[in-house]
């Protein structure tokens, strides 16, 4: 069998380590590439403030690659607001994958000033820090809800709306500066509009928790399960192992794919209602016990109806091909979250 442009990535880097810098490095996504990462053989530098990552997450990840690979590994607490940390954090690295940013579009609602400061005024000293620095290469997440009002679908990269929420301004605002950055000084980019990414480690609690943790968690406890809406509104769920490779694979490219914005997703549409079927199944034959029906309250502020992803750009310029899918990822992630 031929090898997938991913096989040929992660050949060449176990080949020919490097050193790299995650920010948001305790956080969902930010786990998964530093343990994907350490795998490969790499050397990785760590960012965080904790504002929604764990420690629990690091420790789950040293438990995953183990003691010798997690020498490899070094753990900066720190802040993308200040300047010096992203300074410091930068010495001697040649890839950056830039993931910490507050999420939720719920939490930019209320507050959309603390949003603002992580996800635009750290976002722009990462960019300058990472420019004098000299990095190779510079991936961030950037996010679906940049399509904001727009209903067309699939999304396509260049065709986008009107932002719905102050976090979705921020996400666009990275783009802009990402483009200007590669205009005024050179600096190349690639932006990842990740498509709800879910997989094993997102925060299933508090009042941002995204769907697909926050209901296995309350399926877990015997607690209701709220659908927003009629439960049809629709997402493009994207498994954590598709993000990581988007990231590894955007992190190499050169050329004509660089200073562009990629849709991450699987380019699968699931409606809430089938999303929650898909979990009480896996939860019922993991646990086997019963799940209640989902109760039904108002829409949400700020969320669009459907969403839908393009991902033609990402497959020909980056040779990326979705990987796990929603009905194995979603199985995948109840079972993690139960035995945890
Ligand atoms: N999960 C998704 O579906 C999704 C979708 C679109 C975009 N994104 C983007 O992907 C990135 C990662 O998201 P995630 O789901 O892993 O969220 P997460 O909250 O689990 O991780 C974000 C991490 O960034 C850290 N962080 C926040 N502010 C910081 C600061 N000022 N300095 C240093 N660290 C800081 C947090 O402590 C956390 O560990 C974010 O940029 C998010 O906006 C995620």
């Amino acid at each position: 069998m031929t090898e997938t442009r991913y096989e040929q990535v992660q050949r060449e880097l176990r080949d020919k380590p490097t050193k790299w810098l995650v920010t948001g490095v305790a956080g969902f996504i930010g786990s998964h590439l530093l343990e994907k990462l350490l795998d490969l053989g790499q050397t990785v530098v760590g960012l965080d403030n904790f504002a929604t990552g764990f420690q629990h997450n690091l420790d789950d990840v040293r438990r995953c690659v183990g003691k010798d690979a997690w020498k490899r590994f070094r753990f900066i607490e720190g802040d993308i607001r200040v300047l010096e940390d992203c300074r410091q954090a930068l010495e001697g690295v040649e890839r950056v994958l830039h993931q910490a940013a507050l999420g939720s579009v719920p939490r930019s609602l209320e507050d959309p000033v603390t949003t603002n400061q992580a996800n635009i005024d750290g976002f722009l000293n990462m960019l300058v820090a990472a420019r004098d620095a000299g990095v190779a290469s510079f991936t961030y997440a950037a996010s679906s809800s940049t399509y904001g009002d727009s209903e067309e679908l699939p999304k396509v990269e260049d065709r986008i709306g009107k932002p719905l929420s102050p976090y979705a301004v921020t996400k666009y605002v990275n783009e802009l500066y990402a483009d200007v950055f590669a205009r005024c000084y050179g600096f190349n980019t690639i932006g990842l509009r990740y498509f709800n990414v879910f997989g094993p480690r997102q925060n299933p609690d508090g009042a941002y928790a995204a769907v697909i943790p926050k209901w296995i968690g309350a399926m877990l406890k015997g607690e209701p399960v709220y659908i927003n809406g009629d439960g049809e509104t629709s997402r493009d769920f994207t498994y954590i192992d598709n993000a990581v490779q988007a990231n590894l694979l955007a992190a190499v490219a050169d050329g004509a794919a660089l200073n562009r914005v990629y849709n991450v997703a699987c380019g699968e549409q699931t409606s809430l209602n089938d999303l929650f079927d898909g979990l009480v199944n896996a939860v019922e034959q993991l646990k086997g016990w019963a799940v209640p029906r989902p109760e039904y309250r108002d829409f949400r502020a700020g969320d669009v109806r459907h969403s839908l992803a393009d991902v033609n750009r990402i497959s020909k310029l980056l040779g990326y091909s979705c990987g796990s899918r929603v009905t194995e990822g979603l199985p995948a992630t109840a079972a993690w979250f139960i035995q945890d």
